[in-house]
């Protein structure tokens, strides 16, 4: 039996949400629910793909998303904007991330944070990521937004990576339905994708930084072989991280660069 049913995610959302989904297509096993919409971007915008399982599911920084089908949500997203609009582009994965935490904090007590760009911690351990890959064309930019969030993954599937990770699970007094979740998410996200096509970041920035992980703390920034060691002072309207060192402040743009706290 699969896990997730269209007409159940549609029948939980209001018709303003519903209305902004073109099609929500459900596969028990794919490669990667992002690569799946890649393939098909002259879909229209509010294309869904969810899958129970993914072969090879894709992280940032060319890292691997464990995907098993042990019940997690991997849920992809395609999205058309104006290419013409002067808009932040790199703040996407900010503006997701945040309708992430939007959603677990209607279900758990726990304190949740933000560690910069968009991995979504509970008590410091990774519950979600988020990867945006996308298309330019001559009119549209095309965003595939793929969000996993960890709701059931047992330890077997978690001691081969190089940080913590917990699950929803875990968290929760009583499971929550997997069609439910799917809905909530999507009623987040596509409410921030058009807010964020009409404003920007400006209207997600505050909410963003108060859940920033190490924020006014001394942290390290690798990438490949170069470590910038400073205090994380916040981000800048582009999203990039603000770094100080000796009085001087770098915003820091690349999503190549892991944050670290100093040790
Ligand atoms: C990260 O490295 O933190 C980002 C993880 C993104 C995983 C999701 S799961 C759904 C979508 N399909 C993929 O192959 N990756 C994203």
């Amino acid at each position: 039996m699969c896990l997730f049913n269209k007409e159940k995610i549609i029948g939980q959302l209001p018709p303003k949400v519903s209305t902004q989904i073109a099609e929500i297509e459900i596969f028990q096993t794919i490669e990667s629910t992002n690569q799946y919409l890649l393939d098909r971007t002259k879909l229209p915008s509010g294309s869904v793909c969810i899958a129970e399982q993914q072969t090879q599911g894709r992280g940032r920084q060319g890292r691997t998303w464990i995907s098993p089908p042990t019940g997690n949500l991997y849920l992809s997203i395609l999205w058309h904007f104006n290419n013409k609009q002067n808009l932040p582009w790199p703040c996407l994965s900010l503006i997701c991330g945040l309708s992430i935490v939007r959603v677990l904090k209607q279900l758990i007590f726990q304190p949740i944070h933000i560690k910069w760009p968009n991995d979504i911690l509970v008590e410091g351990k990774k519950i979600s990521g988020i990867l945006v890959e996308s298309n330019l064309s001559d009119q549209y930019l095309t965003a595939v937004i793929g969000m996993g969030v960890n709701i059931n993954l047992p330890i077997e599937y978690r001691r081969d990576l190089p940080y913590e990770i917990t699950d929803l699970n875990s968290h929760l007094s009583k499971t929550i339905e997997s069609n439910e979740l799917v809905a909530k998410v999507l009623q987040e996200v596509i409410a921030s994708l058009q807010l964020f096509a009409a404003q920007g970041f400006q209207p997600f920035r505050d909410e963003w930084l108060s859940y920033a992980n190490y924020l006014n703390k001394p942290v390290s920034l690798v990438n490949g072989t170069h470590t910038y060691q400073g205090i994380m002072t916040g981000i800048n309207e582009d999203g990039a991280l603000l770094l100080e060192q000796n009085g001087i402040i770098t915003p820091i743009y690349s999503g190549e660069f892991s944050l670290r706290p100093q040790r």
